[in-house]
Order: C-alpha cells, then structure tokens, then sequence
C-alpha cells in the first residue's frame, strides 16, 4: 500500500476566540469561512491522495484497487462518457479503505455535492449491480438488484456495472494513468451543485 501525501494543510495560525460557539463572534466566523475555503479547495488533493491507498491492494483479483478503478474511469471515458462520470468512475471504490461493509456508499458521499441525482445513485448502488456477476460465487444472490426494479436509474447503473465496472479486471488493459485524470477531477470538484454548505466554499 503506497504512503499517503500529506494532504492536509493547516491553514494561518489565527485561531478564533470563542471556548462555545454560543460565545461565536463575527470576526470569529469570518475566519473561520476563510480557512474553509482553503480547506475546500484542497478537496481533490485529499482525494487523490486516499484513491493512492488503493496502490497495490488486490485482495485476490487479478489487479490491485488502483488499477481496477483506473481501467473502470479509462473505459467509461473511452467510452465517450462526460466528465462527472467518469470522475464517479474513478471514484466508486475509494471507500474499500474505511467502508470495508458499505464502500459504494463512501464514494457516493464524496462525489455527491458535484454529480447529477443519476450519477450519485449509480455510485451509491454499484456494490448491489456488481453482485450480479459474482454474488452466487459466495452464497449471496446475484439477483439482490431486483429490489431496485422500477427505479428510474436501475438500467443505467445495471449499465455501469456491465460496461465498465465488472469488465475492469484484465492486467492487460492499456488503461490512463492516474494524472490523466487530475485534471477532470480538478474541473469536477471546483464547485458543488449540491451542499448545504456551497455557499461557505464560493469564491471570496
Ligand atoms: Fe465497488
Ligand atoms: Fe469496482
């Protein structure tokens, strides 16, 4: 598993001066909205840096987490899909680290703020389409997607999985490296269309 790069910076060394936030101050929030900015704009540097940890981690398949999440955002993107896809694409196992029970719900999260409603509940249900090409291998149902029936994405999740995810295993794909996508992951993080807090990350 490869180091992580310290991605966290620490900000000015102001500190603001409430031990409550009953006690919050005006001055206090305003810096406090500046570092978060700062934080904010960070966002995609801790991501890449946590989508490393995947380096090397093969748990059995014949590529190791990296490299799988590489070739599923290669395909998709070869595949003609737009940015915020092919952004999921990368994204939709990061959680394997500290999701380990529920990691398709982990990647969901992070992307959630920057993806269409669609694109988020393909990644947030992946792990249930997934399991149709495998559940029945390990005394589970491969049909567990049924439940989803009738949901207006269930076809383009079902999609996902066929096309990119569960083809994403041959150590002989010729997939982009992970810089080549930096810099859609840089354009897709800029700004969230859906946070309660956007309005503290838009630009001074
Ligand atoms: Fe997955
Ligand atoms: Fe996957």
């Amino acid at each position: 598993m490869a180091d992580i790069d310290s991605p966290i910076h620490h900000g000015s060394h102001e500190r603001a001066k409430f031990r409550a936030m009953t006690e919050g101050t005006q001055e206090d929030w305003s810096l406090i909205s500046s570092e978060y900015m700062a934080f904010a704009r960070d966002l995609p540097d801790r991501v890449l840096a946590h989508l490393k940890l995947l380096d090397g981690d093969f748990g059995g398949f014949p590529v190791d987490r990296l490299q799988h999440s590489l070739q599923t955002a290669t395909r998709a993107h070869r595949d003609g899909r737009d940015e915020a896809y092919v952004v999921m694409a990368l994204l939709h196992d990061i959680g394997d680290t500290l999701g380990t029970y529920n990691h398709p719900e982990v990647a969901a999260s992070i992307i959630k703020p920057f993806v269409s409603e669609e694109i988020h509940w393909i990644c947030q249900n992946h792990g249930a389409f997934q399991g149709h090409y495998y559940f029945h291998y390990v005394g589970m149902d491969r049909n567990i997607r049924e439940r989803f029936r009738g949901n207006p994405y269930f076809d383009a999740c079902a999609e996902f999985c066929e096309k990119y995810d569960q083809a994403a295993f041959d150590p002989d794909y010729q997939s982009e490296p992970l810089e080549f996508f930096e810099p859609m992951l840089r354009r897709v993080m800029a700004r969230p269309i859906n946070s309660m807090y956007a309005k503290l990350a838009e630009a001074e």
